[in-house]
């Protein structure tokens, strides 16, 4: 199967994901424009969303249905929420000297889950990170996220660190990450087209 993938500039991004979360209601972290925007500004980021056919509809409509946004992740931040990311990851990370990329958001449709649109968007970032520089991705979730720990079972990634949540284990913090070496990129298996937005 051939995913059709957008990556977005900036501003039509944050906006085009505002609408995913949105219209669409499925996810548990919602992001506004304003805050997409003011996270990513300042730093190195892709924004990418899979588009496919509505089942069933003969006219061929495309609709948005899995997206994903990663940016780089610093040894020194400033923005709280980041600084307090980085100060629970330096004892599993290496951030001196070299590029560590973030998974902030992303997820899929749920009518369209299990057609491989989240590993295709994983590639596609996982060849772009590869290309700008970046070593090691990361990426936080909690337990009771099965969906997400499964999927990222299936994409290599691996738990660098556990958090336990001291009320309830489901909340509990996990932790993943995969070293961005060529060896990865040929262990890809989607089918991408690529178009800029
Ligand atoms: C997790 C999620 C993004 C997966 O999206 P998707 O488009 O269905 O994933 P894909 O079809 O690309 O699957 C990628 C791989 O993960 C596997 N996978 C997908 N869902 C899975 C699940 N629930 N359990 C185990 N493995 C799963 C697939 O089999 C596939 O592996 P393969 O390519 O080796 O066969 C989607 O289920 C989702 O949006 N969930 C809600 C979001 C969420 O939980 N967010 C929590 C915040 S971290």
């Amino acid at each position: 199967m051939e995913h059709l993938i957008k990556q977005y500039a900036l501003e039509p991004g944050a906006l085009e994901i505002q609408y995913i979360e949105e219209y669409f209601g499925e996810f548990p972290r919602k992001k506004t424009a304003a805050e997409i925007m003011a996270r990513l500004h300042d730093r190195e980021s892709l924004i990418l969303m899979a588009e496919a056919p509505l089942p069933g509809d003969p006219s061929g409509t495309v609709v948005p249905v899995s997206f994903k946004v990663v940016h780089e992740l610093r040894a020194s931040e400033s923005d709280p929420r980041l600084t307090d990311l980085v100060a629970r990851l330096r004892d599993v990370v290496t951030f001196e000297g070299r590029r560590v990329l973030y998974t902030w958001i992303g997820g899929t449709r749920r009518d369209w889950r299990g057609h491989g649109h989240f590993r295709a968007l994983t590639e596609e970032s996982e060849v772009w990170a590869h290309t700008v520089g970046f070593q090691e991705v990361v990426v936080k979730t909690k337990n009771r996220f099965y969906d997400m720990r499964g999927t990222l079972d299936h994409l290599q990634f691996d738990v660098i660190k556990y958090e336990p949540h001291h009320v309830d284990n489901r909340d509990s913090k996990v932790y993943l990450s995969k070293q961005l070496t060529a060896d990865v990129l040929r262990t890809h298996t989607s089918h991408r087209t690529v178009t800029f937005v």
